[in-house]
């Protein structure tokens, strides 16, 4: 959890389909289908557990002694192939917004989509929404959020750098003196990181707002339509993915702290009696799914919140964090929000948002454990996480520049590489696939510059799979499956390459 003030206070066997390019199937194009169906099988046939599979088909990985990247590596790479923009950069750009380019939206969906299968279509007990960024005033003044929500902060007189007092070390905050030239620090400043703006077009009648500074606020406000449109009972939870907004006072460190950014919230509501089984319950899960989706388990741990730390009415709070050249740092927070929240809104707005016990008829207001992540953050350790330039080897005599993305993550999935351009036949049958592919999965098409080459560009993007069309093809409707981390290759039939790349790619 940020350490704002108001936050303070507050997871085989080959077939021998070909897969049309119909726009409008038919009975015929449907049986192809049914084959990868058949094939995916065993998918249906087992209640899975979503933790424990997560990480079944992945090629291991030596990732002992891999050095921390540099947070400018992945700013670089991330500009250079179209993953992050800085925003408005024509006009010198705006600190702490930023913009996703054509491979950092597939990646962010992918993220956000995993995210949303785990969290509501596997768990029956939870239900999404999605709501809007812009709700009524009286929203942020019930949550706390307009008198609270503050960070303090000190500049430097002499070498003006700004700290945020939180953030500053004990005896530099005990001396006043800046940690990084030792000058004199100015008295401390109180700023609030709420965003205003305005509803209405008449001067004098319009209203004024704010853009969400924490997205949870929304499954609040809709907890109750949720219960009674849905006729689900307690305990059980709201999940949503959406925008905040944040006037941070010091941004920066790439994506980790922005001022427009995106949150992922499950918001599971309990009698009081069970609160600490379903604490325990969702920090373990959202503890075991970051572990699923990252090389280096190693960098990973919970961080309980100090006494001084915790909300006046929380009785515990954890941090899920991840080492990087930063240190050790927040990525999800596990929250014990207790009956705070409905308690508030119910107050504020007059609305009795207590629940009623079907069974027992005992009437009480919910307590809520909240776990509260990034999906920007999540991007972001992703990319270091995944980040590494290997060295000149055997299978790779320039070396490379790889990014060991989950097959699920990956921007693109697959690349069809025919081995000459100016060879009509191995074109025409590459791009044959590559039209067959892309209506599974993102897939590119690839004939620039040489087979090493055009496999370097790949693996920098993370693209786990490479399919290289080259004369044998030609004789026996066979290609070269390359994989990624490993660079082994396999040979295929064309017809088992939908069957094959989707079970690879596809999260189970
Ligand atoms: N509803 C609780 C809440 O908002 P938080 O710890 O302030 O708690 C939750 O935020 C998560 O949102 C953090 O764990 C982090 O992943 C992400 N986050 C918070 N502030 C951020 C920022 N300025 N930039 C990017 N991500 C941020």
């Amino acid at each position: 959890m940020a350490s704002h003030t108001l936050v303070k206070k507050q997871g085989g066997t080959a077939h021998r389909a070909a897969l049309c390019s119909c726009p409008r199937p038919t009975q015929a194009c449907i049986r192809p289908w049914a084959l990868l169906i058949e094939r995916l099988g065993n998918f249906f046939d087992e209640e899975r557990d979503p933790l424990m599979t997560q990480t079944e088909d992945r090629t291991s990985l030596s990732t002992e002694d891999t050095p921390l990247v540099p947070i400018e590596k992945v700013v670089a790479l991330s500009k250079r192939r179209g993953f992050v923009y800085p925003n408005s950069e024509i006009y010198g750009g705006v600190s702490g917004i930023y913009d996703f380019g054509p491979l950092g939206v597939e990646l962010r969906n992918n993220i956000r989509r995993y995210w949303w299968w785990s969290m509501v279509q596997l768990n029956d007990n939870v239900l999404g929404i999605e709501g809007n960024i812009i709700t009524h005033p009286r929203v942020w003044e019930a949550s706390g959020h307009v008198e609270n929500f503050v960070d303090r902060l000190v500049d430097c007189k002499n070498c003006k750098r700004r700290w945020r007092v939180d953030h500053l070390p004990a005896e530099n905050l005990e001396q006043n003196k800046c940690p990084f030239c030792g000058g004199e620090l100015t008295e401390p400043r109180t700023f609030n990181l709420m965003m205003e703006t305005y509803i209405g077009v008449v001067e004098g009648e319009r209203m004024k707002t704010y853009l969400r500074g924490e997205a949870c606020q929304n499954i609040y406000l809709d907890y109750d339509n949720v219960l009674k449109s849905s006729r689900i009972q307690i305990p059980f939870g709201i999940c949503q993915i959406g925008k905040a907004f944040r006037n941070e006072v010091t941004p920066g460190n790439f994506l980790f702290r922005q001022r427009e950014f995106e949150q992922w919230d499950l918001q599971f509501f309990v009698h009081p009696s069970e609160m600490q089984k379903w604490f325990d319950y969702w920090k373990e899960y959202r503890f075991e799914w970051y572990k699923g989706i990252i090389n280096h388990t190693d960098r990973l741990r919970f961080r309980a919140h100090e006494s001084n730390e915790l909300a006046h009415y929380a009785k515990q709070a954890f941090d899920i964090e991840y080492r990087s050249i930063l240190g050790w740092q927040e990525w999800e927070g596990i929250h014990w929000r207790q009956d705070w929240d409905l308690s508030r809104h119910s107050q504020y707005s007059g609305q009795d948002l207590s629940y009623t016990d079907p069974a027992t008829k005992e009437r009480y207001i919910p307590w809520i454990v909240e776990t509260s992540g990034g999906v920007d953050r999540t991007f972001f350790f992703l990319l270091l996480d995944a980040y590494e330039e290997e060295p000149p080897s055997d299978k790779d005599k320039e070396g490379r520049t790889v990014l060991r993305l989950h097959p699920w993550f990956a921007p693109v999935k697959v690349a069809v590489l025919p081995l000459q351009k100016n060879k009509e036949e191995l074109v025409t049958t590459a791009k044959g696939i590559h039209s067959r592919l892309k209506r599974l999965m993102v897939a590119q098409y690839d004939d620039v510059a040489n087979i090493g080459r055009r496999y370097r560009r790949q693996d920098e993007i993370g693209t786990p799979f490479c399919v290289t069309v080259d004369f044998q093809t030609l004789e026996d409707q066979t290609v070269t499956v390359r994989e990624r981390d490993g660079m082994t290759q396999i040979r295929l039939a064309i017809d088992e390459l939908p069957g094959y790349l989707v079970e690879k790619v596809t999260w189970k």
